[in-house]
C-alpha cells in the first residue's frame, strides 16, 4: 500500500471509543481525525490526551463529513441502530461496539441496508477472537487433537455489578447482559467450533440485582443445540463475586480445556495421577483496539475483515434466540439474520 494514501476514521462515543484511536493507527494509511462525544467533560478529558483532534459533541457531524470513510460507533447501545443506518446511507464503513443493534427486525434492516451496499465494510469489537489464549484453543481444536466437540460451558463473568446497577446500563429500560456480554461467548463459541447453533432453551434471574434499578435479568444461562449435536451453555453473570472473566469448558472426545480464573489447562486422560497440562498463552492479552488495523486494511482492500458481517450477524442471531427463550420460557428456533 502507498505510503501517501490515507484513509479518515471518525469515533462516537469516547469511553472504550478513545481506545480506538491507537488501533486506527496502528495502521499507517489511517487517521482518525474527528472525535464526536455529547458530554462536555468527557471531550475535555480526551483532549487532554489526543489535543490534534477535531472535537464535537454531536455524532451527526461524523457521520455527514464527507472526508471521514470510517466510523465507529461506540456510544451507548440503545443509540447504535440510528447511527448505523445513517452511516450505511453516507457510505461509510462501520465498526461498531458490540452489541451492533438491539431488536431482531433493526437487525435485518441493517442486514438488508448492507446488502445493498456491498461494498461496504462492517465489523464488530469481539475481541476475543484475538486472546491469545483462545487462538491456541482454536489451532487445538482445528488440529483434531480435542476429538470430537460435544458439550461447552462459556460464561460471561461481569464482575462489575455497579455498572449494571449505576450508570447508562442501569438507566436503560431493559439494558441486555446477553446483548452486551454473552455477545462475546455466542461468538467465541461458533468461531472456535465453526459449527451452527439451531436451537436454545433459556433461564434467568435477578437476584444478584435485586431492590436497584436494573430491570433485567443478571443471570442468564441458556443451553444451545448445534448442527453437530454439541450442546453448550452460554450466559452471563452479573452478579458473580469475583473479577471480571470468561469462563470456558470445552469437553472433545480425546480431550477437555478448562480456563479457569487462576490457570488454564488441557486435561488428555481420565486418570486422576496423569497431570493436566498448563496453558501458558496470555487472557485475556488483548487491547479493546486489536481489530482496527486489520479493519482499515480489509477496507483499503475491499476484503471482509477479520470479525466479516455473516460472522457479526451469526452471533447476534444466537443472542436474539436467548433473549426470546429466556422471556417466554419456551424453546426457540435460532433464526438466522
Ligand atoms: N467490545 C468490548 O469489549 C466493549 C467494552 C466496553 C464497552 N463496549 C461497548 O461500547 C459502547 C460504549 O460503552 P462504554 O463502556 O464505552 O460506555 P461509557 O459510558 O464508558 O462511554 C460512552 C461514551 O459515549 C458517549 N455517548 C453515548 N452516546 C452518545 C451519542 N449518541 N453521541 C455522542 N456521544 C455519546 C457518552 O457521553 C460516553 O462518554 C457500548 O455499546 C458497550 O457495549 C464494548
Amino acid at each position: 500500500m502507498n505510503g501517501e494514501v490515507l484513509i479518515r476514521a471518525g469515533i462516537i462515543g469516547l469511553g472504550v471509543g478513545e481506545r480506538h484511536i491507537s488501533g486506527y493507527e496502528r495502521h499507517p494509511n489511517c487517521r482518525v481525525t474527528r472525535l464526536a462525544d455529547f458530554s462536555d467533560a468527557k471531550r475535555a478529558d480526551v483532549a487532554t490526551r489526543h489535543p490534534d483532534r477535531s472535537m464535537t459533541a454531536s455524532a451527526d457531524e461524523i457521520l455527514d463529513d464527507p472526508d471521514i470513510e470510517i466510523v465507529s460507533i461506540a456510544s451507548y447501545d440503545q443509540h447504535h441502530y440510528e447511527q448505523v443506518m445513517r452511516a450505511i446511507d453516507a457510505g461509510k464503513h462501520l465498526f461498531v461496539e458490540k452489541p451492533l443493534v438491539l431488536q431482531e427486525d433493526h437487525a435485518h434492516e441493517v442486514r438488508a441496508a448492507l446488502r445493498a451496499k456491498p461494498h461496504l465494510r462492517i465489523s464488530s469489537n469481539l475481541i476475543l477472537r484475538r486472546c491469545p489464549r483462545f487462538l491456541w484453543l482454536r489451532k487445538e481444536i482445528r488440529s483434531g487433537r480435542m476429538g470430537r466437540l460435544f458439550n461447552i460451558d462459556a460464561e460471561y463473568q461481569y464482575g462489575r455489578i455497579h455498572k449494571l446497577i449505576s450508570g447508562w446500563r442501569g438507566e436503560l429500560p431493559g439494558y441486555s447482559l446477553v446483548m452486551g456480554g454473552a455477545v462475546h461467548m455466542a461468538d467465541l463459541v461458533i468461531w472456535l467450533t465453526g459449527d451452527r447453533p439451531v436451537e436454545v432453551t433459556a433461564f434467568g434471574n435477578r437476584i444478584a440485582t435485586e431492590g436497584s434499578a436494573f430491570r433485567n435479568f443478571d443471570l442468564v444461562r441458556a443451553l444451545v443445540r448445534f448442527e453437530s449435536g454439541l450442546v453448550a451453555s452460554i450466559g452471563c453473570n452479573g452478579g458473580c463475586v469475583h473479577p471480571h472473566f470468561h469462563r470456558l469448558e470445552v469437553h472433545g472426545t480425546e480431550a477437555t480445556f478448562v480456563n479457569g480464573l487462576e490457570s488454564a489447562f488441557v486435561y488428555r486422560s481420565r486418570d486422576p495421577g496423569v497431570r493436566p497440562e498448563p496453558i501458558t498463552e496470555a487472557y485475556p492479552g488483548v487491547d479493546k483496539g486489536d481489530l482496527l488495523e486489520d479493519f482499515v486494511d480489509a477496507v483499503l482492500h475491499g476484503r471482509e475483515p477479520e470479525v466479516g458481517q455473516d460472522a457479526v450477524f451469526d452471533a447476534l442471531s444466537l443472542c436474539f434466540a436467548i433473549e426470546r427463550a429466556v422471556h417466554s420460557g419456551q424453546p426457540e428456533p435460532v433464526r438466522p439474520i
